[in-house]
């Protein structure tokens, strides 16, 4: 059994944690935790533990610390914002602990797009508009492969999603429109999504650039394009239609 967990805490609010994530957190010996995106009222669980702030840290001190602790047996907490899997930089560390033996463990948590979605109070899909919901982010000093550019992934019309893209959205929304979408369709961005200080601002293709530039929003926001914002067309589900039996229900309709 691994004593080293890779725990995702979720968006801001310390209510969106989840009892696995919480106990373990309490319980840890050690916490090495991502920086100023973890609330400080889920770092005050931490009782006993050491923290590590890892937004101060190399890769090669942050493994040190983990792999030091974890060799003593020590419970060893690596703290993410949101879920670790979702542009968490979780694999190179927990591959490099496997390589000196250590096997790791992954909690998941409550993403940032997730916790957008819910303060918008939308559904990302809907029948009619999208099935389909994809999550990227706009080339920077990371690179993005040439195929799956915004343009390309526009074509499909689905739901896009950026994480860490909210400085470059003059990029996104000139390579939307290239990909196909109109200029009318709707934008939201939601700056600290379940934080206190949460903000949404909603516009077009057209006027999101200039509605973002005034609230001066750089950082830690997610953008949602889709014509599922605010949509009065979409059609209704078929899980609850009368007409329509499944597994559960046979349709009312003889
Ligand atoms: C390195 S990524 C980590 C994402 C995180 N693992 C998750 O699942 O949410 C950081 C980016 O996530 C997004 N982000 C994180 N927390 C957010 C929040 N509360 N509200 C809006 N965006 C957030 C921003 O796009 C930010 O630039």
């Amino acid at each position: 059994m691994s004593n080293v967990f890779f725990v995702g805490c979720g968006p801001g609010d310390p209510e969106l944690i989840t009892i696995k994530a919480k106990k373990l957190i309490q319980k840890a010996d050690v916490v090495v935790y991502s920086g100023s995106l973890i609330p400080l009222a889920i770092l005050k669980l931490c009782k006993k533990g050491k923290l590590h702030d890892a937004s101060r840290l190399v890769r090669e001190e942050i493994f040190d610390i983990l792999y030091k602790n974890a060799k003593k047996n020590k419970l060893v907490v690596r703290l993410h914002d949101g879920d670790p899997s979702i542009y968490g930089a979780i694999k190179e560390q927990m591959d490099n602990l496997l390589k000196k033996g250590i096997s790791s463990i992954v909690v998941p948590g409550v993403t940032a797009f997730l916790a957008s979605a819910a303060a918008l109070g939308t559904q990302l899909t809907l029948p009619g508009i999208t099935q389909t919901i994809i999550v990227t982010r706009a080339e920077s000093r990371t690179k993005v492969p040439k195929r799956e550019k915004i343009s390309e992934l526009a074509k499909h019309k689905a739901t896009m999603i950026f994480y860490l893209s909210v400085h470059l959205l003059p990029d996104i929304v000139k390579e939307s429109i290239a990909g196909g979408y109109k200029k009318s369709t709707p934008v939201v961005v939601v700056y600290r999504a379940s934080w206190k200080d949460q903000k949404i601002v909603k516009g077009t293709l057209d006027d999101i650039t200039k509605k973002v530039r005034d609230e001066k929003i750089t950082k830690t926001a997610i953008v949602i394009i889709s014509d599922v914002i605010d949509s009065n067309s979409y059609e209704y589900s078929k899980l609850y239609d009368k007409n329509f039996s499944h597994g559960y229900r046979k349709s009312l309709i003889k």
